[in-house]
This record gives structure tokens, C-alpha cells and sequence, in this order.
């Protein structure tokens, strides 16, 4: 089998669905989770296998691990994608909030990356990419649960790429500022996004650090020019 497979988490909605679909478009095989099974209809027929269900839980991990080793024996790039975020002032943040982030934007990366790694390292080469934020650069007002996570996702992947290079194996972060996608959903008050990024030209940078050969890069952060 010379195709290349993809893992993408969050591949349901924003910069997960159109990397699918560009991957998908491209040849690859697809491994893609996120709970709304009805926005990941289009891809059934398009060489993809679909993982409904919470990327927090380990039974959820454990359905794409199964299908990188059962199915198709080789996995060349993992995109940790799925996420959340809560806007507000700190002391607003509850206890369930403050777990339900952790657990979506940090531990459920961490622990995807922990299976997937180890068959990276048995076959020399793969790509991990996060899509982390340019508030895991820097300071944004009232983002304290969300700059945690990906502060600390920025961390582990900085911190990863250092044992991952003698693997063969690329760990790239893109910090994207903001862009127009259903993230903002539920934040009240809801921002105004109509000058956000377009998620498909976010995707498009994504697919063309993925493709590059023979060099890693290893953090992208992508502004928007309109202000
Ligand atoms: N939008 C921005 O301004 C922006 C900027 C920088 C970085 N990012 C990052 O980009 C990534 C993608 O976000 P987006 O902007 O494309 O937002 P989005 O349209 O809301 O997409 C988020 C994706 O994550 C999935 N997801 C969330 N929680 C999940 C869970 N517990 N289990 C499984 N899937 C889960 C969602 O799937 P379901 O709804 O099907 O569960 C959805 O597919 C996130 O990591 C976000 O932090 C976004």
C-alpha cells in the first residue's frame, strides 16, 4: 500500500474539516473522529474510516489506534486538532469548565500522541501537527483556561520534538489567530468573527507543512491581516 494515512481529530466542523477534505482531495487515507457524525457524512465515501464520539475518552483513541494497526498498518501523520475554548473572566471559569478544557485541548492530545507515537518510532517517520493558537504564544484577555492549554500543549510539543527528530518523526505547532469557525459558538458574548481567517486557507498552510519534505517546521504562527 503506497497511500499515504492521516489521523485527524475534530475533522466535524472549522480547520479539521477542511484539512479533511484537502487531504482527502490529495489521495490520502483518512482517519477522522469528532462527535457530530452528521458533519462527517461527506467523507464516507472519500478512503475514510470515521471515529464518532468524545476524543477525551480512552475507548475513542483506542477505535483509531485499532484502525492505524488493523487496517492499515502505517500512519504518517497525526493532526491533533480538536478543541475548545471558553472566553470570560477568570473568576467566572467553574470547576467543570476548567476540566472539561484540560481534558479536550491538553490530556486528550497528549494521550492521542502517546499511543500513536510509539508506532511513529517502529516505522521511522511521521508527522505530529497540533493546531494550538497564537494564545499559546501569548497573553489574550480573558483566555486564562485556553492560554493554559495551549501554553501547555506548545510545551509538550517543543518538548517532544527534541526526542521525536532522531525517529524521523516531525512535531510541528500552528498558531493560528482567529479564525471563522464554529469555536465561538457558545461564548457569550459571542465576538465578532467577520474578519477571522478564512478555516480553509488555515487548512491549506496546514497541508503544504505536511507535504514538505526533508525539513521541519516546527512552529507556524498565522496572522490575519484585516483588523
Ligand atoms: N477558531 C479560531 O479562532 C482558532 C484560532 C486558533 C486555534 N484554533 C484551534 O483550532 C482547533 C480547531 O478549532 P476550530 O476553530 O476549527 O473550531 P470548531 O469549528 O469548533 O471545531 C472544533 C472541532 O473539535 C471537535 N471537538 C471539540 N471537542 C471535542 C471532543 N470532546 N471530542 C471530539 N471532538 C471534539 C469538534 O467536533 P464535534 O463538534 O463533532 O464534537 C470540532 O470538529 C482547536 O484546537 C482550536 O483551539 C482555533
Amino acid at each position: 500500500m503506497n497511500k499515504k494515512v492521516v489521523v485527524i481529530t475534530g475533522a466535524s466542523s472549522g480547520i479539521g474539516k477542511e484539512a479533511a477534505r484537502l487531504f482527502a482531495e490529495k489521495g490520502y487515507f483518512l482517519i477522522l473522529s469528532g462527535r457530530n457524525e452528521k458533519e462527517l457524512e461527506e467523507f464516507k465515501d472519500k478512503n475514510a474510516e470515521i471515529v464518532i464520539g468524545d476524543i477525551t475518552f480512552e475507548e475513542i483513541q483506542n477505535q483509531i489506534v485499532n484502525l492505524i494497526k488493523n487496517k492499515y498498518q502505517r500512519v504518517d501523520i497525526l493532526v491533533n486538532n480538536a478543541g475548545i475554548t471558553y472566553i470570560q473572566p477568570f473568576e467566572k471559569n467553574t470547576k467543570d469548565q476548567v476540566d472539561r478544557i484540560v481534558e479536550t485541548n491538553l490530556k486528550a492530545p497528549i494521550f492521542l500522541t502517546q499511543k500513536i507515537y510509539p508506532i511513529m518510532v517502529d516505522q521511522n517517520f511521521g508527522h505530529i501537527i497540533f493546531t494550538n493558537s497564537t494564545a499559546g504564544k501569548e497573553p489574550k484577555l480573558n483566555h486564562t483556561l485556553y492560554s493554559a492549554t495551549k501554553f501547555g500543549l506548545s510545551g509538550f510539543a517543543r518538548t517532544l520534538r527534541l526526542e521525536a527528530k532522531k525517529h524521523n518523526i516531525r512535531v510541528t505547532s500552528l498558531h493560528p489567530g482567529g479564525v471563522k469557525t464554529k469555536l465561538y459558538d457558545n461564548v457569550d458574548p459571542k465576538p465578532d468573527i467577520s474578519t477571522y481567517m478564512d478555516p480553509k486557507k488555515v487548512a491549506e498552510i496546514l497541508i503544504y507543512l505536511a507535504e514538505t519534505q526533508d525539513l521541519s517546521p516546527d512552529e507556524v504562527v498565522i496572522n490575519r491581516m484585516a483588523k
